[in-house]
């Protein structure tokens, strides 16, 4: 596997507190890979970790590797900021920073050294348009970007994290605070930065239904530990896990076992709509012998 992340035996510790336990997983490139798992459970934690988000906490400590491309990010030759600027971080509430828009995509850029007005103003107009939002901002790039409404704002974040081409995007809960179309708009855009950007793009996300249909592969943490990692169609084999930490499988996947028990469906438990019609037909067509 072309793994761009990878953890090997990754332990960490808040003080007593063992968040991550042994964690090995490979992440290859130009997948969409998902979270899930119970509050506390070590998401966030997870995240942070792949960017050393979370190595200055006071009583963190850290043990096993994570590599990006094959080197070990936690070595001390290794800078931050060329690290964050391959991995770049979403968060949950939209954070834009209290400028206009157009600063907002060119900090990172100009951080970067950066300076030349006609090649800023590209970055902007790529990442914004990258992150689906262009059309609504372009005649308003210099008014603050606080006056965005909150799906907006997200949107301008994920767009501020493309400005320095990052090669993978970490979103932790990056649609909690959003509407259900927005929340889709997101997932749009994650799609589309997955196969027309060919970023690498790892979210937390409690909506499980939208996981199911936008991503391939799911991991479920609980207690630190990963207990699933299997592509997210997958999750009707461990309907039981699912239930027992709290995490609502989709309601078609409670359909499709109903039918089943009830003898009316012998087929594959569907996890998506599309999935679901296929399901309704046959039972119907089976009804109508
Ligand atoms: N900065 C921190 N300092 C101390 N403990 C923390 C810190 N952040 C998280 N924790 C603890 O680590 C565990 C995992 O938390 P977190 O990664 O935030 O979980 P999740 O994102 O799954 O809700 C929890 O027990 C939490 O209390
Ligand atoms: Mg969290």
């Amino acid at each position: 596997m072309n793994a761009i992340l990878k953890t090997e035996n990754l332990n960490l510790w808040y003080g007593q507190n063992h968040a991550l336990k042994d964690i090995n997983l490979e992440m290859p490139q130009n997948q969409v890979t998902a979270l899930i798992g119970p509050s506390g459970c070590g998401k966030s934690t997870f995240l942070k970790t792949l960017d050393r988000m979370n190595d200055l906490v006071p009583t963190v400590k850290i043990e096993g590797k994570v590599l990006y491309r094959d080197q070990n990010i936690f070595d001390p030759q290794v800078d931050v900021t060329w690290l964050r600027r391959h991995v770049g971080m979403v968060f949950q509430k939209p954070n834009p920073f209290p400028m206009s828009i157009y600063d907002n995509i060119a900090y990172g850029p100009r951080t970067h050294g950066i300076h030349n007005k006609k090649q800023l103003d590209e970055i902007v107009e790529k990442s914004l348009r990258g992150a689906a939002i262009w059309d609504e901002v372009k005649d308003r790039l210099k008014k603050s970007a606080l006056g965005l409404s909150g799906g907006q704002q997200q949107r301008l974040c994920i767009a501020r994290a493309l400005a320095v081409e990052p090669k993978v995007i970490l979103l932790d809960e990056p649609t909690g605070e959003l509407d259900p179309e927005s929340t889709i708009m997101i997932y749009e855009i994650l799609r589309r930065l997955n196969q027309e950007f060919h970023k690498t793009v790892i979210v937390v996300e409690q909506k499980i239904m939208v996981l199911c249909a936008y991503v391939s592969r799911l991991i479920v943490l609980d207690k630190g530990q990963v207990m699933f990692d299997a592509p997210a169609r997958r999750i009707t084999d461990e309907i039981k896990l699912f239930q027992s930490l709290g995490i609502n499988v989709p309601r078609v996947v409670e359909l499709g076992q109903m039918l089943k028990k009830a003898g009316l469906y012998a087929g594959e438990i569907p996890t998506e709509l599309t999935g679901a019609e296929k399901m309704v037909r046959e039972v119907c067509a089976d009804a109508a012998v």
